[in-house]
């Protein structure tokens, strides 16, 4: 059964052709929540946190042949217009190769599409790589959460991503109306333009 708020996979596209996750289609999942559950898990440590809403909001997969590779998950916000990235993950034999980057920009296509305003995620300040990985998709840093991830909010101690503890939550959002900055770089304001 096809969830009518969601576009057909013709309707997104978030390919750039140019990576190995070219055979790779991005799709509204209408199936189980629960057969995408190991997947929730890669990017979520709390059992406690994913149960709250594992249910929630729309979903998107990528699909190599029949197989889900990855997902990413969007919930709506308090704010009208402002969509979260709750949950993403690429399986793991999968990651590095830009199956991730597709997923992000058709959820950005979707978004801008029905006139979203900003897109968010949050991510463990300790997550290096996945704080690259949203900048490098052009979301910003917006908002520090201290002590964040605690076994009062389900996540065990002691875990460590990069040699730093998980405590930290770091709050990001992409600004669906930002232009992106000139080819040359940004312009000083005061300067003279060139004859
Ligand atoms: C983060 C994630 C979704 C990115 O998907 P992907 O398909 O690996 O990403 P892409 O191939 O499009 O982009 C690769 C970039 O993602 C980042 N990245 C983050 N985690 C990575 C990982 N485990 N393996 C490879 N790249 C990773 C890096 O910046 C990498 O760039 P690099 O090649 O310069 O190192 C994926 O790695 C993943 O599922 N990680 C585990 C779950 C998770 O942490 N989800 C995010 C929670 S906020």
């Amino acid at each position: 059964m096809t969830d009518p708020s969601m576009p057909t996979s013709q309707e997104i596209d978030g390919g750039d052709g140019h990576t190995a996750g070219c055979d790779v289609r991005v799709e509204p999942h209408s199936g189980s929540r629960e057969e995408l559950r190991p997947l929730f898990e890669l990017a979520e440590d709390s059992p406690a946190q994913l149960d709250s809403y594992l249910a929630s909001g729309r979903v998107l997969v990528a699909l190599l042949g029949t197989e889900v590779i990855g997902h990413l998950q969007l919930v709506e916000t308090d704010r009208p217009g402002e969509v979260e990235i709750k949950n993403v993950a690429v399986r793991e034999d999968h990651q590095g190769r830009g199956v991730g980057g597709r997923l992000v920009r058709a959820a950005t296509e979707l978004v801008t599409a029905e006139s979203g305003s900003a897109l968010l995620v949050a991510t463990a300040a300790a997550d290096i790589d996945n704080l690259r990985f949203y900048q490098r998709h052009g979301f910003r840093m917006r908002a520090i959460e201290r002590d964040a991830f605690t076994p009062a909010s389900g996540y065990p101690p002691g875990i460590r991503i990069n040699g730093i503890g998980l405590r930290d939550r770091v709050w990001l959002d992409h600004q669906l109306s930002d232009r992106p900055e000139p080819a040359d770089g940004p312009r000083r304001p005061g300067r003279p333009s060139s004859t």
